[in-house]
């Protein structure tokens, strides 16, 4: 009996030793060579979250690199990522793998924006979106909405020089919210914009607050709001389905999309990709201008040459008050410059989230399938290395131009913002008119940030225009 149960246990424990072995050689054969990135991933669920939202994230990043090199692991909400500071290595994932890595972004997100909105979406799809948002605000077609954009300018200008003190991002916000209205619709009926302005807003309450659909919330209104949007872009889609008008604007060129089956776009693509345009539209440039102001208030010598610039264009109508055309805005070197160093050093996108869709390996490291991936633009283009004293406003360091993949304020790849050449004019539009017949003083000015959730100057710079003459 002894015996039986030695053997017993014997035999148990050379099955144990042996399917170890071999467990142990499987795992040896899986093991790929390469190490994950350097870094530290918090707690496992909320990993280093509260740090990167606690402290001012420039800060979370920047003492990271400086630990660690230009790739780290952590965790954000419950993700392991990895943050990727170097420009060869944000080429890698938005420039020549953009395969590899698909976008990624709350779900949650997604249900409000419309998840057939095409910067959801990688391959044919996202492709063909693409290329009619693209030919929609291409220069060709900025150039036709000039004379409207130009009449938006000035009279949102009108209405902040009335003596009271304005927010100027939230006014920012409704001069590029009409030019992105005017873009994608072209004319459209007063009561349809107001339509749109108002439910718009009650969708972007909810855009940053936490999900839930119990009734009262932020978010539960804003799908509503999301809801309502549907009905009336709907109502617009009838109606210009019926006037079978051909036009240049977004809208008219989702109408017109034919597939290579002959298939057209659902009405829910085509709401979903103009609440998308309108989304990415909106807060980015109103941000972009509001930190303008600040920079050109805070640099008065700046200011005067800008001035000056502005002037000459006027001028050179030989007296005569002319529109603003196209070869014109291309006359703006120094102003353009501050708006190229302006995204520079606000970096309002200060990174873009990815996620690898296989095993990713890169530069020796393995960046496992499902992990989070970003690029962060805002650490490169505040690298001395590329941009010399970085936190210094210069904009005529962009007499030179950057060496490819250091300054992405617009993005790289596949994925880059087709609303660039559109976002740049109607900024050069409002500089104009801006510079040549206004004053503004800040109010209570401080050097404070705020996070909207992009970065702008606190309390949205409270700002007191004044018409000159
Ligand atoms: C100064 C203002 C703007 C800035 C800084 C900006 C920046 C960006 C960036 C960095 C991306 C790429 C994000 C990524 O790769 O994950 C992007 C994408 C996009 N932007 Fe902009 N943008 C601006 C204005 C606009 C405007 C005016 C429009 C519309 C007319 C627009 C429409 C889009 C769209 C539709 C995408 C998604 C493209 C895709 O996924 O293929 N943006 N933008
Ligand atoms: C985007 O990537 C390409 C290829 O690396 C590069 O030539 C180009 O300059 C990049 N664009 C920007 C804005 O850096």
């Amino acid at each position: 009996m002894k015996l039986f149960t030695s053997i017993f246990y014997l035999i148990i424990l050379l099955a144990s030793l042996l399917s170890y072995c071999l467990l142990k050689k499987e795992k040896r054969k899986q093991k790929p060579t390469a190490k994950l990135p350097p870094g530290s991933m918090g707690w496992p669920f909320i990993g280093e979250t509260l740090q990167m939202y606690s402290q001012d994230p420039n800060i979370f990043f920047a003492s990271k690199q400086k630990r660690y090199g230009d790739i780290f692991k952590t965790r954000i909400l419950g993700y392991p990522c990895v943050m990727l500071a170097s420009p060869e290595a944000a080429r890698f994932v938005l420039v020549t793998q953009p395969q590899l890595f698909k976008p990624t972004y709350p779900k949650s997100k997604e249900k409000l924006i419309g998840p057939s909105a095409l910067f959801f979406h990688q391959g044919d799809y996202h492709a063909r979106m693409r290329k009619l948002v693209q030919s929609s605000f291409s220069p060709e077609a900025s150039r036709k909405v000039i004379t409207d954009i130009e009449r938006i300018a000035i009279s949102s200008l009108e209405s902040w020089s009335n003596g009271q003190v304005i927010n100027t991002f939230l006014e920012m916000k409704k001069f590029a919210f009409e030019v992105g209205v005017l873009s994608i619709f072209g004319q459209l009926e007063k009561k349809y914009t107001e339509e749109l302005k108002e439910n718009y807003c009650i969708l972007e309450k909810g855009y940053n607050c936490f999900p839930t659909k119990l009734p009262g919330t932020a978010y539960y209104k804003a799908l509503k709001a999301r809801r309502r949007l549907n009905r009336i872009i709907g109502e617009i889609v009838q109606e210009r389905k019926e006037k079978k008008m051909s036009a240049t604007n977004l809208l008219g060129q989702l109408l017109n999309y034919k597939g290579e089956m002959g298939n057209t776009l659902s009405d829910e693509q085509i709401v979903d990709n103009i609440i998308g345009v309108l989304f990415a539209a909106q807060d980015t440039t109103a941000s972009v201008l509001t930190w303008i102001l600040k920079y050109l208030h805070d640099d008065p010598k700046l200011l005067d040459l800008v001035k000056e610039e502005q002037m000459a264009i006027c001028e050179s109508e030989n007296g005569e008050k002319q529109a603003l055309t196209w070869s014109k805005t291309r006359q703006m070197p120094l102003t353009y410059r501050v708006i190229l160093e302006s995204l520079r050093k606000a970096s309002i996108i200060s990174f873009t989230f990815r996620e690898a869709t296989v095993d990713v390996e890169y530069e020796g490291y393995r960046i496992p399938k499902g992990w989070k991936v970003m690029p962060l633009f805002r650490n490169i283009h505040h690298n001395p290395e590329y941009f010399t004293d970085p936190e210094n406003f210069d904009p005529f360091r962009f007499e030179n131009p950057p060496k490819p993949n250091t300054y992405m304020p617009f993005g790289n790849g596949t994925h880059a913002c087709p609303g660039n050449e559109l976002a740049k004019v109607e900024m050069l539009v409002l500089l104009h008119h801006m510079l040549i017949k206004y004053r503004w003083e800040l109010v209570g000015s401080s050097n404070l940030v705020q996070y909207s959730p992009f970065p702008i100057p606190e309390h949205g710079l409270r700002a007191r225009f004044v018409k000159d003459i």
